[in-house]
């Protein structure tokens, strides 16, 4: 496939099954992720992988940091919405944990860094589809809960920038077409005299001096 094709081709998936990629395949996606660009090579991404032996521990702490947030809220419980919280880390074969710690010390700016991992968000998610495997790259209220950050062992100015799924899509799920345009943004092109209107015409007759 071109990389255009594979741009074209990516769709966040809906269900991930078996097979994920293989260490080598994972080792290969991280380093196009690293590839994104950086400016200042400030080297702010971080990927926590959440291995198949811990995923029912991070769901534990994915569920406990739904349920305080319901706490504080005063919304109840969803009994399935926990549940489903629960289970977030074992919907796909391999999840990871996308996140941004960024240089504190003035140099690039931080919303700068920030956009240089989702750059390498994306990366990877090109490169898994370029190896034949489906992705999602979800947020939603855990990414920002500093309980969750705390469990990733993410300080005070770091984000999770995304949770990233990889797997195989299965042979059922149809691929969704784009919406006709959705793919074509308009572009609207500037001229200096837009940014410059004419000066509207003097009304001042000059009767006061
Ligand atoms: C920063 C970011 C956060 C996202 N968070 C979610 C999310 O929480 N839940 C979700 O279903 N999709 C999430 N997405 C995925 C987009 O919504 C998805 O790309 C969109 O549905 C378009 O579908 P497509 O990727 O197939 O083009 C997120 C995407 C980005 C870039």
């Amino acid at each position: 496939m071109s990389t255009l094709d594979v741009i074209a081709a990516r769709r966040s998936a809906a269900r991930l099954v078996g097979p994920g990629p293989d260490p080598v395949q994972l080792g290969r996606m991280l380093e196009a992720a690293a590839q994104a660009p950086d400016h200042g090579r400030c080297r702010p991404w971080s990927f926590t992988l959440i291995p198949a032996e811990s995923a029912a521990a991070f769901g534990d702490v994915l569920a406990s940091a739904y349920a305080r947030r319901c706490r504080e809220t005063g919304e109840p419980v969803d009994p399935e919405r926990l549940a489903k919280e629960r289970a977030k880390a074992s919907r796909a074969p391999v999840c990871l944990v996308v996140a941004c710690r960024p240089r504190l010390d003035g140099r690039i700016p931080v919303h700068e860094q920030f956009a240089a991992v989702a750059a390498a968000t994306q990366n990877l998610l090109l490169a898994a589809t370029a190896c034949g495997f489906g992705s999602k790259w979800v947020t939603g209220a855990a990414a920002t809960d500093p309980a969750v950050k705390r469990a990733l062992g993410l300080g005070e100015h770091d984000g999770v920038v995304g949770f990233v799924y990889l797997g195989t899509v299965p042979e059922s799920a149809r691929q969704r077409p784009r919406p006709s345009g959705e793919a074509s943004p308009s572009v609207r092109v500037w001229t200096y005299a837009e940014s410059h209107p004419a000066e509207p015409a003097s009304t001042d007759t000059g009767g006061d001096r």
